[in-house]
């Protein structure tokens, strides 16, 4: 077996992506019961209808809705197929139209320096390898660009989703 398959995803990234995915457009709702931490990002992200944005590990692409909504050009990837999936269907009729992908952030399909914004809300924290991770954030982030994330730290209590 190769170390990735054909979205780039690693091997052992894969029972990943499965359990996330598990719950395919449901997840939107762990995505509303945080949509103030969401938007918070985005606006510090203070998208342009210029640029050019990269959302990494999108989910439902809550976050990559709003992004979109400031006329930015997004794309947005995330590990799951079945998130993806469910990103583009929820996004249909959003405008500019947002690019999504199935990829790894640990291995983004972007060469060098492509966006002007990257940024990632709850996601890339749960990436296997956050050298790898955050490496492949600023590679594909132009000098001068900018990044932001939202984070849990290892100790916060999660947040209730039971809507
Ligand atoms: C807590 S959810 C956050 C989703 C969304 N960004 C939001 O704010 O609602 C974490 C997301 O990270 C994704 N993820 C985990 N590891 C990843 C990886 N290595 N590459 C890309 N996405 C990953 C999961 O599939 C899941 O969609």
């Amino acid at each position: 077996m190769s170390e990735h398959d054909s979205h780039g995803i690693q091997e052992p990234n894969r029972n990943a992506a499965a359990i996330w995915g598990a719950g395919g457009r449901q997840y939107d709702l762990v995505s509303f019961a945080i949509s103030d931490a969401l938007a918070h990002t985005v606006q510090r992200l203070s998208p342009k209808p210029s640029d050019k944005v990269l959302d990494v590990a999108t989910g439902t692409g809550w976050s990559a809705r709003n992004a979109a909504r400031f006329g930015a050009k997004v794309a947005a990837i995330d590990i799951s197929a079945d998130l993806i999936d469910a990103a583009r269907r929820l996004s249909a009729g959003v405008e500019p139209t947002i690019d999504y992908h199935v990829a790894d952030a640990e291995n983004l399909p972007f060469p060098d320096e492509s966006f002007d914004k990257v940024f990632s809300t709850f996601g890339v924290i749960f990436a296997r390898d956050h050298r790898r991770a955050a490496s492949e954030l600023t590679r594909v982030c132009r000098k001068g660009g900018r990044l932001c994330m939202s984070t849990w730290s290892p100790t916060a209590p999660l947040p209730d989703s039971s809507l």
